[in-house]
């Protein structure tokens, strides 16, 4: 029998480009299918940010002219294995030049609807046919709303389906819906009747929850959250009107990539039977590195996260008095909103003994993180699903989450199941609820020390490596080919 060829389009995946958990996904999930039945590819904009460690390593398949947007344009594909997998890269530096994958919304809109019609473009001429194309986020929203429209006349296209996934329904492509209507050549009775409009503006993510075979998202809590107006984020009815091709696959991690016993960025390593030891010495030697005091009682909370709304820092600046008041210290990585930046930096220049703020994004300082820390403060107002709560228990830091979409999906609470928790959580988005759950934290950290150990241990013997969900989405893949 021959295998199923998945087509996997997004505009970020690991180890290519990244800027959050999209390329994790992205770019470890497609590892993890059953290789005799499965040829899963991976499709991403050539980005002249790539590494060069990488672009040099890409070969050219092709180059051809596409017309798009009033004139002909510079198309051209790369390609690249990586242990075993087919990345293939759209490559036009007018779009895909700069320093980062985003620019200003309005221009990533052009420029991730050249993408769309690009990935479409290039796959008669390189003779590949898809069985199925797996769209992730709104970058890629217009790719079934070209197939089931302007392309559906065409044999080449008629069979391939699509899947899409929501990363997160807070970025959905909005713009002026003639603008959008006139770059991507879509019909405009899409833009008329609704299909691709919300209110009077152009929307891409809405195109792909319409027309896409079947819409996933990466938790079922947030799949449920999202059918109501509080998380839908106008999307809901849609939503609530696909919902019998609707479902939540909970996202996993590499487990390769985020291992204490292997990983290369931490000095010390260790696994569930060596934890106490392990972390002992990574929590010191963090402390040391980040210029924080060196002591072992203290309760070290750890953020690695972009710094926005979404990820609950105006829940977190008005509990730093808290965070940094002896016996806690805390270290934030991220980057995001310039206040929540500058206030977190205020806040560690006037105690730098018990707090570090690192404005910056680094991959091996994150580990490093996740490795030293006690706990894992993450109290999203909404979450999807999030990888760093999944990395955290990982590496024995105990989350404390808001119990909210994926984090309520992952992370097991101590107020509710003792022992067998593996974390922290409280259900109401209020200052209440955050200080009710550090207090919580720091009392079992402090005063119960056995419950704390547990606990740790618990957090490591949870399996969220992609293998189940993988098969989620086998299961996803048969269906929609009937
Ligand atoms: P989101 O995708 O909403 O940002 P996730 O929790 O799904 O949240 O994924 C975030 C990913 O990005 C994790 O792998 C996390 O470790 C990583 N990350 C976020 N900020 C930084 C940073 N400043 N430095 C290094 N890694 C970061
Ligand atoms: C989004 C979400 C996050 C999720 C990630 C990967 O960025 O905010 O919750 O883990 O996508 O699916």
């Amino acid at each position: 029998m021959s295998k199923t060829k998945v087509l996997f389009a997004a505009a970020e995946a690991v180890p290519f480009i990244k800027t959050g958990g999209l390329a994790d996904v992205a770019g470890s999930l497609p590892y993890a299918f059953d290789r005799d039945q499965y040829e899963v590819r991976v499709i991403l904009p050539c980005y002249t940010c790539i590494s060069p460690r990488y672009r040099s390593k890409m070969k050219d398949v092709m180059h051809t002219v596409m017309h798009f947007n009033g004139r002909d344009r510079y198309l051209g594909l790369r390609e690249l294995d990586l242990n075993g997998i087919t990345f293939y890269f759209i490559d036009n530096e007018d779009y895909f030049g700069g320093s980062g994958p985003y620019t200003d919304y309005t221009y990533d809109i052009e420029k991730f609807t050249f993408f769309c019609k690009a990935v479409l473009a290039i796959l008669p001429i390189i003779n590949y046919q898809p069985d199925i194309i797996h769209c992730h986020d709104w970058h890629t929203g217009l790719i079934a709303p070209y197939l089931k429209t302007t392309l559906n006349w065409d044999p080449f296209y008629q069979n391939i389906k699509t899947v899409f996934t929501i990363h997160n329904l807070k970025f959905q492509g909005l713009c002026g819906r003639d603008f959008l209507c006139g770059i991507s050549g879509l019909p405009w009775h899409l833009f008329a009747e609704g299909a691709l409009c919300s209110g009077s503006g152009g929307n891409m993510m809405k195109g792909a929850i319409q027309f896409s075979d079947k819409i996933t998202t990466v938790s079922d809590s947030y799949a449920e959250e999202i059918k109501t107006p509080e998380y839908g984020e106008t999307m809901d009815g849609m939503l609530q009107w696909r919902s019998p091709d609707f479902c939540g696959i909970v996202n996993g991690i590499d487990y390769e990539t985020f291992d204490p016993k292997t990983d290369p960025s931490l000095a010390v390593h260790y696994d569930i039977d060596t934890v106490a030891k392990g972390k002992a010495a990574s929590k010191a030697a963090l402390q040391k590195e980040l210029g924080l005091a060196v002591e072992k009682d203290s309760f070290l909370i750890g953020i690695v996260s972009r710094l926005t709304e979404q990820k609950g820092l105006d829940l977190i600046i008005p509990a730093l008095d808290r965070l940094t008041k002896k016996p806690c210290q805390f270290v934030v990585l991220g980057t995001g909103d310039y206040i929540y930046e500058r206030t977190l930096q205020e806040y560690a220049a006037a105690c730098p003994d018990r707090m570090k703020a690192c404005l910056l994004y680094d991959e091996a300082l994150s580990h490093r993180i996740y490795a030293g820390c006690d706990a894992f403060l993450m109290p999203s107002r909404f979450e999807p699903c999030g990888l760093s709560q999944l990395i955290a228990l990982r590496f024995g830091t105990l989350p404390i989450v808001r119990a909210t979409g994926g984090l309520k999906d992952t992370v097991i609470p101590y107020d509710k199941a003792g022992l067998n928790a593996t974390g922290f959580a409280f259900e109401n988005y209020d200052w209440g609820g955050i200080h009710w759950a550090l207090d919580v934290a720091l009392d079992t950290f402090l005063n119960h020390r056995r419950a704390w150990n547990a606990m740790r241990k618990n957090a490591m013997r949870q399996d969220f490596s992609w293998p189940s969900s993988a098969k989620k989405y086998e299961a996803l893949y048969r269906d929609v080919l009937g």
